[in-house]
């Protein structure tokens, strides 16, 4: 069933805590995503949002876009790359969206951000984003890779742009060879 643009229940507060840390309650024990979603993570994801945009040259996104009308920020976490392209760009409309509600309330009014699962099925507009956005969150927060590329690239406006921004998690060693 998708809730994508409806409205949710506040028992998206109702967290679930393990071994002291705080995790997502929206589609808890359906679909858990493996980190916590307290301050100490929200600090981390702040801290990896500013790594992340240094690491690319100061750069918001990559596509070989002007100005975005439309944008989607899958599993946005803090929503800081959000809140920064709605800030850069004053005529984009952005939506974040994320099983935790640990977005501020401060963003600028062309950013909005909803609680949902992105492997549901999407109710957004189809052919719709200029700029659709999937970064450090693919990596144990998606089971059906196959449905998450084919749901982005339908949703994407002809001329959109899917951009996914993985880590690797691959063990390397600069004098010892892994086997
Ligand atoms: C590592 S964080 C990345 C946050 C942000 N994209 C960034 O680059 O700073 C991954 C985020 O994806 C969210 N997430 C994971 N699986 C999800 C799913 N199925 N639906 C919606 N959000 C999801 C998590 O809650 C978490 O906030």
């Amino acid at each position: 069933m998708s809730v994508l643009t409806s409205f949710v229940h506040s028992s998206i507060y109702d967290y679930r805590f393990e071994h002291g840390r705080r995790f997502h309650a929206y589609k808890s024990g359906e679909n858990d995503y493996f980190t916590p979603n307290d301050e100490p993570e929200q600090l981390r994801l702040d801290m990896q949002h500013r790594c992340m945009y240094l690491a690319s040259g100061s750069k918001l996104f990559y596509a070989s876009l002007e100005a975005p009308i439309r944008v989607l920020d899958l599993g946005t976490g803090t929503g800081l790359l959000a809140i920064e392209m709605a800030e850069e760009y004053p005529q984009t409309e952005v939506i974040g969206v994320d099983l935790s509600p640990i977005q501020p309330n401060w963003a600028p009014s062309n950013v909005k951000f909803q609680i949902d699962d992105v492997e549901d099925e999407w109710t957004w507009p189809e052919n719709n984003f200029d700029l659709i956005y999937s970064r450090t969150m693919l990596v144990g927060g998606i089971k059906d890779y196959r449905k998450y590329f084919e749901q982005a690239f339908r949703h994407c406006a002809p001329d959109g742009y899917f951009e996914c921004l993985e880590m690797t998690a691959d063990i390397r060693s600069d004098h010892y060879k892994i086997p």
